[in-house]
């Protein structure tokens, strides 16, 4: 079954209504499109675990904080509603901008400290972006339930802020990162590496499993970055924008593994901006 393609508020309530009022869970997989087996991976949970299931495709300009790379985001919405067909979802919700900010737009959701570090800290308004996009999301799919990957931790956890300071009644689920086999994490952005750059781009996952098991033998977290991040320029990446070791629920950055840690890296590979992070 071909999953209805809804492009209008109106549409998009006209289907949940009934499905709220029979009292059935909503699950909803918030995307960008450019569709891969990470977002799949969503969406099989979300079949697991909802009534009913949709899936949001809308690249939203106002989490871009650089024209450019909200210029060469991929686009491929019928591939993207093709590789869904499968998980014979409820729903595709494809709003376009006019839909989704109309001209006298003027309201921004903006979480506070989880948002200090990292992607916040590098991409100014991103993350006001996102979380504005997803209240929307949220409200306009009434969901009880959404699904997002753990390749973006930083957003799983300034979404699951989000949701409970605003009372909003849906379970925000946390889904592991899916892999290639040589390790890179699945990101839409892969698409843009060329063939050389996908060659080195899995280095970045594999000095972050170095630096992990050094952790693990009692190795200095500083001493291991900086040989990590040597070997990545070394590789290739013009720049490794931040390799850090942040608290798991609160993101406090760490000098070692003294709290329930991650690490988290952003490195640009050949113009490719790459995000990954593991637990410690
Ligand atoms: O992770 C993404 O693809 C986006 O940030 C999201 C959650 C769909 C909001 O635009």
């Amino acid at each position: 079954m071909t999953a209805p393609i809804l492009r209008t508020l109106p549409e998009l309530r006209a289907m949940t209504r009934p499905w709220q009022l029979a009292g059935e869970t909503i699950g909803v997989v918030p995307t960008m499109g450019a569709l891969h087996d990470g977002h799949l991976s969503l969406v099989a949970v979300a079949k697991d675990v909802c009534d009913r299931v949709i899936v949001t495709i809308f690249v939203n300009p106002r989490q871009f904080n650089n024209p450019e790379d909200l210029e060469n985001y991929p686009r491929t919405e019928h591939e993207d509603a093709k590789k869904i067909d499968r998980f014979e979802v409820d729903g595709l919700w494809v709003p376009d901008g006019e839909q989704m900010y109309p001209r006298s737009f003027a309201t921004t959701v903006s979480v506070t400290g989880l948002t200090d570090v990292m992607e916040g800290a590098h991409r100014p308004g991103h993350f006001d972006g996102v979380a504005t996009v997803v209240t929307k999301l949220f409200t306009q799919t009434s969901a009880t339930d959404a699904f997002f990957g753990e390749k973006d931790f930083q957003q799983l956890l300034v979404v699951r802020r989000m949701a409970a300071d605003l009372d909003l009644p849906i379970t925000v689920h946390g889904c592991p990162t899916i892999r290639d086999i040589d390790g890179l994490a699945l990101s839409s952005r892969n698409l843009l590496l060329s063939d050389r750059a996908r060659t080195v781009a899995p280095r970045l996952h594999e000095e972050m499993g170095g630096i992990a098991a050094g952790l693990a033998a009692g190795d200095a977290f500083c001493a291991l970055r900086a040989a990590a991040v040597d070997r990545l320029e070394k590789a290739g990446f013009s720049e490794v924008e931040y390799l850090a070791l942040h608290a798991q629920d609160d993101l406090a950055q760490l000098d070692a593994p003294t709290r329930t840690a991650r690490l988290f890296a952003a490195a640009r590979l050949a113009g490719v901006r790459l995000i990954d992070n593991i637990a410690v």
